[in-house]
């Protein structure tokens, strides 16, 4: 009998999980994720990770530049309050603490096939915008 209230326990867990996992499921927020957050940097850097995460322009070309922000979703999301609201009315957020970012440039080193970054690691205040959830859908200074 425990084991069952146990199991569903675990199930009622697991249903609340999905459904509360739903909203994030979103293109614009799975799209963020994919584009934005990397917890750890890899060996291979930002060729890997472009790679990987199959990031290209909107042309499905190489692009030209991609900012990771080293951290976790949980952590960003959590930026997306109204105490770090950089205008009124608006849905910018800024991190009110650096956080550790990959910026990768791509490089001049011109290949078809393959796409070449230079990496470079820096600390700053991060920009986002969030939906109306309160969820990221964007990086601000990503061109930067
Ligand atoms: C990136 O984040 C990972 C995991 O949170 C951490 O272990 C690592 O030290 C961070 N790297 C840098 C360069 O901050
Ligand atoms: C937001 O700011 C208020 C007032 O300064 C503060 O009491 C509250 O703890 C802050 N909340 C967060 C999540 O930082
Ligand atoms: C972030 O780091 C820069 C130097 O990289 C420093 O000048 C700035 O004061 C830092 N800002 C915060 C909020 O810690
Ligand atoms: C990237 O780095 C390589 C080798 O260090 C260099 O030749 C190239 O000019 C750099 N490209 C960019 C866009 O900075």
């Amino acid at each position: 009998i425990k084991m069952m209230k146990l199991s569903i326990f675990l199930l009622w867990v697991l249903s609340v999980t999905v459904n509360c996992k739903d909203p994030q499921l979103d293109g614009p927020i799975d799209n963020f994720q994919n584009q934005h957050i990397i917890e750890g940097i890899p060996e291979g850097g930002c060729d890997d990770l472009i790679r990987i995460r199959k990031i290209k322009d909107n042309n499905n070309k190489c692009k030209i530049r991609n900012t990771f922000i080293n951290s976790t979703f949980e952590k960003i999301k959590d930026i997306c309050h109204k105490n770090n609201s950089v205008y009124d009315n608006d849905n910018l957020y800024k991190s009110p603490a650096n956080m550790t970012i990959l910026h990768c440039k791509l490089s001049s080193e011109k290949n078809e096939n393959t796409c070449k970054y230079n990496g470079t690691v820096t600390e700053k205040q991060i920009e986002i915008a969030c939906n109306n959830d309160l969820q990221p859908v964007h990086l601000a200074n990503n061109s930067e």
